[in-house]
């Protein structure tokens, strides 16, 4: 696990790609969602998270126990594909101290866009920002509340699994 110290911690894990998981990802007929000028699957997330979570949590688990908790719930998961000129503009998931969020990259190429995270604040305080750049298999966890988004993407190939964990004391 590798941890970075900015402004909070967040975690970076980068697990083997899992064949299963990007074979169910990519079988999806994922909608056009303007606002988020991606696609986007939020069906039977049940069936997304029993393939997803055996692959991570153990990393997310030990992220927990690093925070003071004892145990995860994941609340919402979901698939975003972006294609050529896809972005995600700068958002939060959650304001609660206890709700953390993570991003998957089930498949990407060089000229995926890279996610980048935001100071708390932002943009309102602009002080500083780090960048993850896609790899397949990696997945990194962060607060929920850490502003980020996902840069216009060059490639038609950027596949991610993303969504919201509650860690429980
Ligand atoms: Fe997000």
């Amino acid at each position: 696990m590798k941890t970075e110290q900015f402004i909070t911690a967040f975690h970076i894990e980068d697990l083997e790609p899992n064949e299963a998981l990007e074979n169910y990802c990519k079988e999806k007929n994922l909608q056009d969602v303007k606002e988020h000028h991606t696609s986007f699957f939020e069906e039977n997330q049940e069936q997304l998270a029993k393939l997803l979570v055996p692959a991570v949590k153990d990393f997310w688990k030990e992220v927990g126990i690093m925070h003071g908790y004892t145990a995860f719930r994941l609340k919402h998961i979901w698939i975003q594909h972006y294609n050529e000129g896809h972005s995600h503009r700068v958002h939060i998931h959650s304001p609660l101290k206890n709700e953390w969020s993570f991003v998957y990259y089930v498949d990407c190429d060089e000229n995926s866009a890279e996610t980048v995270f935001y100071n708390f604040g932002y943009p309102y305080i602009d002080h500083n920002h780090y960048k993850v750049k896609p790899k397949k298999g990696r997945c990194v966890i962060f607060p929920g509340a850490l502003p980020h988004e996902a840069m216009p993407n060059i490639d038609d190939q950027r596949l991610v699994i993303s969504g919201n964990v509650a860690f429980d004391k």
